[in-house]
C-alpha cells in the first residue's frame, strides 16, 4: 500500500513550513504526585466512579517524566521540525498561585534544551487542561480570579523559558474545557451547567487575551497564539430545522470563538440562544479577547453533521470511521481552512493536532497501521490543497507522537505513531511513524533542491 500525496500538492508547502507531532502533559507524563507537583483538575476526575471508560488515570501514563531523554531521542528520530508539548501548570506552581516549584520548572528547562540540542524547536502549550485543583476550589474557569491566576503563571513562564521556545499557546481548545468539562460534564471537572460553562469559555478568552498583552508587555521573544478545535459543521438533511441546528451549532462550537478573537464581538444569534446563560462581560473584555496573535492553531479530525431530532447516525456516512467513531473526512479540513481565510481577518495558520485512533496490533515489533498513515497522508493532502488556494498555511502536526492517556476514554485509544505497551512501557515506533519519517525526508530533499530548481504548481 503507498500513500502518495499529489506532487502539484506537495509543492504547496512552502521552504519553512514546520512539521511536527504533540503531546500534552497530563496525558503522558505520569509521576503525577513527584517532586512537588500538584493535584490537578484531571487528577481528581480520574478518582470519580465511571468518569474513565477503563477506570485509569495519569498516574504512570505513558511515564514520560522518567524517560524524558530517551523520547527527546525518539522524537529527533522522525526527523520532524517541531514538538508540541504542555506545561502541567501544577507542577511549576503546585496551587496555581503563589509558590513555584524549581523541581517541576527543571523538568520543562531540560525538555526545551534537549529539543534544541536535537535541532527540534519546541512548540509549548500553557493550558492542556490540567488546572491545578486549588483553583478549581475557587471556581475553576468559571471564576474571574483565574483570569489573572493565568496571566501570572504565562509571565513566570516566559521568563523561564520564552527565550528558548518558538511558540507559546495559552490555552488548547477552550471549547472542550467549557463545554465538555463545564456543560455535558464528561470531562474534568464534570460540570453539568450551562451558565459555568459559558462563562468558562469567555474567562478563557480573556485570560488568553490579557495574557498576551502582558507577554508582550514583558519582552516575550516567543511567537503567541491560541489553538481551537473546530470543524465545518453541515445539516444532516436539507430540511429547514436541521439547517438551523447545524447554523447553532456552527455559532457554539465555531464563531463563538472565532468572533470574539477576530471582530471583537460574540455572535448575536448565539446570544439570544442563551438568553440568561449568556456571559458576565466586563468593559474592556472583548478588546482584549481580540487582542492580535501571531498565529492561530486548529485540531482538526473530523467533520459535524447535526440533525434537530438526535444525533446523526455517523455510520450513514459511507466513509471510514476510526476507532472513536469519528468519520474520516480529509475535505473537511480544506473546507475549515478556506472558510477561516474567508470569514476572518486571520493571522498563519497552523494545524496543531490530527490523527486518529485505531485497533492496533503489536506483531514482531511491528504495526502495520495502514488506515493512520491513510488518514494523515489524507489530511496532509488536504492542507496543501487549502495551501494551493492561497491560505496562510504555517505547519502541521500529528497527534500523537505516542498512544497515551486519551481523557475519558483511558488507555483504550491509541492515537500515536508510536506504540506504547503499557506493561513494559516500551515504544515502537509503527509503521506510519516511519511513513512520517520518510516523508520529512522528502520534505527536506525537496526543500535542499527548491532553491535551483523551481518546483511547477
Ligand atoms: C484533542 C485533544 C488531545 C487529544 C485529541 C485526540 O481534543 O486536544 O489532547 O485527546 O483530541
Amino acid at each position: 500500500m503507498t500513500f502518495a500525496i499529489p506532487p502539484a500538492t506537495l509543492a504547496s508547502f512552502p521552504q519553512d513550513f514546520v512539521w511536527g507531532v504533540a503531546t500534552s502533559a497530563y496525558q503522558i507524563e505520569g509521576a503525577a504526585a513527584e517532586d512537588g507537583k500538584g493535584p490537578s483538575i484531571w487528577d481528581d476526575f480520574c478518582r470519580v466512579p465511571g468518569a474513565i471508560a477503563d477506570a485509569s488515570d495519569g498516574r504512570v501514563a505513558c511515564d514520560h517524566y522518567h524517560r524524558l531523554e530517551e523520547d527527546l531521542d525518539l522524537i529527533a528520530s522522525l526527523g520532524v521540525d517541531a514538538y508540541r508539548f504542555s506545561v502541567s501548570w501544577p507542577r511549576v506552581q503546585p496551587t496555581g498561585a503563589g509558590a513555584w516549584n524549581e523541581q517541576g520548572v527543571g523538568f520543562y528547562d531540560r525538555l526545551v534544551d534537549g529539543l534544541l540540542a536535537r535541532g527540534i524547536q519546541p512548540y509549548l502549550t500553557l493550558n492542556h487542561w490540567d488546572l491545578p485543583s486549588a483553583l478549581q476550589a475557587q471556581g475553576g474557569w468559571a471564576a474571574r480570579s483565574t483570569v489573572q491566576r493565568f496571566v501570572d503563571y504565562a509571565c513566570r513562564m516566559d521568563r523561564r523559558l520564552g527565550d528558548r521556545v518558538r511558540a507559546i499557546t495559552t490555552h488548547n481548545e477552550p471549547w472542550v474545557v467549557a463545554t465538555l468539562g463545564h456543560e455535558t460534564g464528561v470531562f474534568a471537572p464534570g460540570l453539568k451547567d450551562r451558565r459555568s460553562a459559558v462563562q468558562a469559555a469567555h474567562h478563557l478568552l480573556l485570560s488568553h487575551g490579557l495574557a498576551l498583552q502582558a507577554l508582550r508587555a514583558q519582552g516575550c521573544k516567543a511567537q503567541l497564539g491560541l489553538v481551537l478545535n473546530l470543524s465545518p459543521i453541515g445539516p444532516a438533511t436539507d430540511r429547514p430545522d436541521d439547517a438551523a441546528a447545524a447554523r447553532l451549532e456552527d455559532g457554539r462550537l465555531v464563531r463563538w470563538y472565532m468572533d470574539p478573537l477576530f471582530k471583537g464581538e460574540y455572535p448575536a444569534d448565539v446570544l439570544q440562544h442563551l438568553g440568561a446563560d449568556a456571559p458576565q462581560v466586563h468593559e474592556g473584555d472583548l478588546r482584549a479577547i481580540a487582542t492580535p496573535m501571531d498565529f492561530l492553531g486548529i485540531n482538526y479530525y473530523t467533520r459535524g453533521v447535526v440533525s434537530a431530532r438526535g444525533d446523526w447516525d455517523v455510520t450513514t456516512s459511507g466513509h471510514a470511521l476510526t476507532d472513536m467513531g469519528w468519520e474520516v473526512y480529509p475535505r473537511g479540513l480544506t473546507e475549515l481552512l478556506l472558510r477561516l481565510h474567508r470569514d476572518w481577518q486571520v493571522p498563519p495558520l497552523f494545524v496543531k493536532e490530527n490523527g486518529a485512533a485505531f485497533k492496533d496490533t503489536l506483531v514482531g515489533g511491528r504495526v502495520h497501521d495502514a488506515e493512520r498513515t491513510d488518514y494523515i497522508a489524507r489530511h496532509i493532502a488536504a492542507v496543501g490543497e487549502a495551501l494551493r488556494q492561497g491560505v496562510p498555511m504555517a505547519g502541521y502536526m500529528v497527534w500523537s507522537l505516542m498512544d497515551n492517556f486519551e481523557w475519558a476514554s483511558g488507555y483504550a485509544k491509541r492515537f500515536g505513531i508510536v506504540h506504547v505497551d503499557y506493561a513494559t512501557l516500551a515504544r515502537t515506533p509503527k509503521d506510519s511513524a516511519l511513513w512520517y519519517r520518510e516523508f520529512l525526508r522528502q520534505q527536506r530533499a525537496r526543500r535542499a533542491t527548491a532553491s535551483t530548481e523551481p518546483v511547477e504548481v
